[in-house]
């Protein structure tokens, strides 16, 4: 009897499972009533008396060490189960990172919290454009070389479609399409045939501005530019209006401002003048009013466009504009704390 005690013990030493089946079939085939160590016991009434002592202890021994393999033996599975669950991939990664606003995006929304406090509302046109919206409605008679001021992208099969050279073209959209009074603001993405490099690119960002009423005027359009200027880059900011040429504006004009790195007194980026420009601006053209069947001799209007990497730049001093289309994260992420 002593020798099967041990024989057994071994036996259920070295018994393996692998999983809560196996291991039930294993406490039946032991311990359960007609299982290999109850039947152990049963036998326990035949041993001689003067062994009872010792088997009656070896027996005990046994019956333990089995539970215990079947604790241990439990206990490892549910331990695999918590590795299982920590390499499932199909779990979302933790933790989360929160994305950044894109320096653009930044800008650009500042831009417009600035104007909708004076009434400028937004409206948004087609990147793919026709000829006429881009240009012919903006007074840019055929053959004229204000159309090579912007080196477009045209469609090959069709010459007629093009990419927009300037968000301008939502202006012929919106006039053809609403009645003055309109004070609306034109964000988006335009597209020029430049080469890459740290200072132009194919395609970047602008807001154009548009306001068509009675009695407009050229002040109007200062004061709404001045107030704009300071906004954007502090209340000692100042303009000033250089004339220019644009053929959908009459008068037209350039604003500088005082370059807010180095506070007017002159530094590399303002090319040590003081001035750095910002926008295009003026009195809508009569043409090109009448081009979208608004009465020039009932209204007058007002436009402006400026470029968003530009206005960025002077913001954030970012030396090189092709990392705004890059998608680096490590220069993403240091615009975390901006707004
Ligand atoms: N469309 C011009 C450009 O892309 C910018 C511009 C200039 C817009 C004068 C205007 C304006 O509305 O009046 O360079």
């Amino acid at each position: 009897m002593k020798q099967k005690i041990k024989q057994i013990l071994t036996e259920v030493q070295q018994v393996v499972a692998k999983n809560n089946e196996e291991l039930e079939l294993f406490r039946i085939q032991y311990l359960s009533k007609k299982g290999i160590i109850t039947e152990l016991f049963n036998d326990f009434k035949n041993v001689a008396n003067e062994e009872k002592r010792e088997v009656g202890q070896l027996l005990n021994e046994l019956k333990n060490a089995t539970q215990q393999r079947i604790n241990d033996l439990k206990e490892s599975f549910a331990s695999q189960q918590v590795d299982a669950v920590k390499s499932d991939l199909t779990r979302t990664a933790e933790p989360i990172k929160l994305g950044t606003r894109h320096p653009l995006s930044l800008t650009k929304n500042r831009i417009i919290d600035i104007f909708a406090r004076i009434g400028f509302t937004i409206a948004e046109g087609p990147e793919i454009e026709d000829d006429w919206h881009v240009f012919g409605a903006l007074n840019f008679p055929p053959e004229h070389p204000a159309r090579d001021m912007q080196d477009t992208f045209f469609i090959e099969q069709n010459p007629d479609v093009l990419l927009r050279t300037h968000t301008s073209s939502v202006q012929s959209h919106v006039m053809t399409h609403q009645k003055p009074p309109i004070r609306m603001l034109f964000p988006g993405r335009v597209y020029r045939n430049e080469a890459i490099s740290y200072r132009a690119h194919c395609f970047f960002h602008q807001v154009e501005g548009l306001y068509i009423d009675k009695n407009v005027s050229f002040a109007d359009l200062k004061q709404a530019l001045m107030y704009f200027a300071k906004e954007m880059f502090g209340e000692h900011t100042q303009i000033r209006l250089r004339p220019s040429y644009f053929p959908f504006t009459e008068p037209s004009a350039e604003m500088d401002i005082s370059c807010n790195i180095c506070g007017g007194k002159g530094c590399p980026f303002c090319k040590h003048t003081g001035w750095v420009e910002i926008l295009g601006c003026g009195m809508v053209d009569p043409n090109v009013l009448e081009n979208c069947g608004i009465d020039s001799k009932v209204y007058t209007g007002y436009a402006f466009g400026m470029g968003v990497e530009r206005i960025t730049n002077l913001k954030y001093q970012v030396k090189d504009l092709r990392m705004f289309s890059e998608n680096d994260v490590r220069f993403l992420q240091q615009f975390q704390s901006a707004e």
